[in-house]
Parts: structure tokens; C-alpha cells; sequence
């Protein structure tokens, strides 16, 4: 499956973009759960993966901590595959004060995640993620949210089923056929065709939707399988998934381990479908990278 990068680079106003951004509350109230909840150990680390502007994450975080008086984090990481957004990051993390305060620790990932080969050190005691994407169940809500923003996404669309096809210890994702039209002419039918083109045999993961005149792609996950990978990548963590807003849109996964060496904590975030608008050919390496940069 092609990069996505070429239509994150044409999303020049990502929070003035209500296709886009969400206003949605719900993953970073998660956040902020995780992060009140934390109150005796300094976050040191902040790492926040697809970015966009940077506004919700790692910025709204970073605030967050601030506003409680807290420890500010001793370093920030922060990734995203598009170049245009990745600038806005910079500068907005320059304009909110966050590169004064956090100095040379500002690192900064521009590209793939499933691509990025640096190991962070770490020396924390608790290692935490927060992973938000978006619920199967939301499907045919996008598909209409996506119609009414066919100049932003692309007429041209593709759903395909992806299925779990674990053997053992290798986590296999599977593509089914492929249905294609015109979102200009979504219908009851061609919803009900994604409905009934999945293979009762195999087990769901997500749906798949990519744009060809765009280069979109999103993923609507199905939460207990997602669950399952996730598990099968982050052995040892303790796994929490929760739901809300807007039709269950939202599914975010709270990933916790606790090592018996060193202090305070690194938080991980990757909000609002990065997950889901990564390709299905890399979805697990990114998972993995995702690990990796925590562990
Ligand atoms: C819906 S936006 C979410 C932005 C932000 N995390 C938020 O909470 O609003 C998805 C972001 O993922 C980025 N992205 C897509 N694929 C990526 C990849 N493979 N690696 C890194 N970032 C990616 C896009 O450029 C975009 O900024």
C-alpha cells in the first residue's frame, strides 16, 4: 500500500479542520487520568507519536502537567510522517514555550513510525502508553462523515476486511476483498456490502478504508482482537481498553509495566487513529517500534 505522507502534507490547517482534528475529549481526558493517578513519580519522559500540530498531543499533555504544578518531564519526543505538519509541531512547541523549558530534549522523529530505528534510553520505574483509535462499530458513521468530506479524503474509496491470522507466536494481518466506489454514491446497499463481505470463517481485525485519488487510509478496529495483538506485542504490560464518545467512536488502550530498576515515568501517546491511519502492511512493525520505544 502506498505512503500516506502525500495527503497528510495537503492538511495545512489540521486543527481548524474538523474532519481532521477532533474536539473529542475523551483520549486525552484518558491521559490526564493516567497522569493524575501518577501523582508521586516525576513524568520524565513525554513521547508522542503522529503528532499532526502538535495542539492535543504532546502540547495539551505537557499543560496538563504544568497546570498541577508538577515536575515539568525532562524530555519530549515527538514523531510525525508528514513534513508540513511536523513544522507546525516545531513551531508550535516553540510558541507554547515548550522548547525554553524542555531545552535540547526536544527530540524530534520526522517519517514512519514502523521506520524509526533510534532507541531512546530509558531509565523510568513505570512505562505507560495510551493508544487511541477508532471503534468498528463507527464504520458506517465515517463513511458518511467522509462523504460530506469528499474534498478532503477522495471520492475514490476502498473497504477491505483484515483479518487476524495468528499462528503461534507470529501476528499475521490478512487482507479480504477489496469493495470499491464512489463515496458520492454511498448508499444502504454498499453499506450493506462492507457488512456482508467479511468472512464469518475468519476473525476480524479492522475494515480498512484507503482513498486511491488521495492516498487516505483509516482502519476501524475491532476492540477485543486489538486487544489481543496488543498483548501479543507488549508481553508483560498490563492491558486496559475503554470506550466513548460520539457513537463509540473512540476505543484507548492503556498499556502499564512497572520495572523493578529506577524512577518516575515515561509516557507514551499515539492519539486520535494514528494507529489506524498507519498502512495494514506496517501496522504490526509499528505496534513493535511503539514497544520498543517505550521498553
Ligand atoms: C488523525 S491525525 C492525529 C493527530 C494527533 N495525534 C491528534 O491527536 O489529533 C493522524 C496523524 O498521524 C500521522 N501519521 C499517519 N501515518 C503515520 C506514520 N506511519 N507514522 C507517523 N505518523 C503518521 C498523520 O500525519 C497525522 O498527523
Amino acid at each position: 500500500m502506498e505512503d500516506t505522507k502525500e495527503f497528510w502534507n495537503t492538511i495545512l490547517d489540521y486543527s481548524g479542520n474538523a474532519m481532521t482534528y477532533t474536539e473529542a475529549d475523551f483520549e486525552l481526558s484518558q491521559v490526564y487520568k493516567c497522569v493524575d493517578s501518577n501523582q508521586d513519580e516525576q513524568i520524565k519522559d513525554v513521547i508522542s507519536m503522529g503528532v499532526a500540530d502538535g495542539l492535543r498531543e504532546p502540547i495539551s499533555i505537557l499543560d496538563h502537567i504544568e497546570k498541577q504544578g508538577r515536575v515539568l518531564p525532562s524530555r519530549v519526543v515527538v514523531n510525525d510522517i508528514s513534513d508540513t505538519l511536523f513544522d507546525q509541531a516545531k513551531a508550535n512547541l516553540v510558541n507554547h514555550g515548550w522548547v525554553d523549558k524542555i531545552g535540547n530534549e526536544v527530540i524530534y522523529f520526522l517519517g514512519k513510525i514502523d521506520e524509526i530505528k533510534t532507541e531512546i534510553v530509558k531509565e523510568t520505574k513505570v512505562r505507560l502508553g495510551i493508544i487511541g483509535v477508532y471503534n468498528l462499530g463507527y464504520l458506517k458513521n465515517a463513511l458518511h462523515l467522509y462523504q460530506k468530506n469528499a474534498n478532503i479524503i477522495g471520492t475514490k474509496f476502498n473497504v477491505y476486511p483484515v483479518y487476524l491470522n495468528n499462528d503461534e507466536d507470529n501476528l499475521i494481518l490478512e487482507h479480504g476483498e477489496t469493495i470499491t466506489f464512489d463515496i458520492t454514491n454511498l448508499s444502504d446497499n454498499i453499506i450493506n456490502q462492507i457488512h456482508n463481505n467479511v468472512d464469518q470463517s475468519k476473525r476480524l481485525y479492522a475494515q480498512c478504508v484507503y482513498t486511491t485519488d488521495k492516498h487516505f487510509v483509516s482502519h476501524y478496529f475491532n476492540d477485543g482482537l486489538l486487544k489481543e495483538v496488543i498483548h501479543g506485542i507488549f508481553i508483560g504490560y498490563d492491558i486496559d481498553i475503554y470506550h466513548e464518545g460520539d457513537n463509540g467512536r473512540y476505543i484507548v488502550v492503556k498499556l502499564q509495566c512497572t520495572k523493578e530498576t529506577g524512577n518516575g515515568i515515561t509516557l507514551m501517546t499515539s492519539l486520535n487513529n494514528v494507529l489506524g491511519n498507519i498502512t495494514t502492511d506496517t501496522q504490526i512493525k509499528s505496534l513493535r517500534v511503539l514497544k520498543n520505544l517505550i521498553d
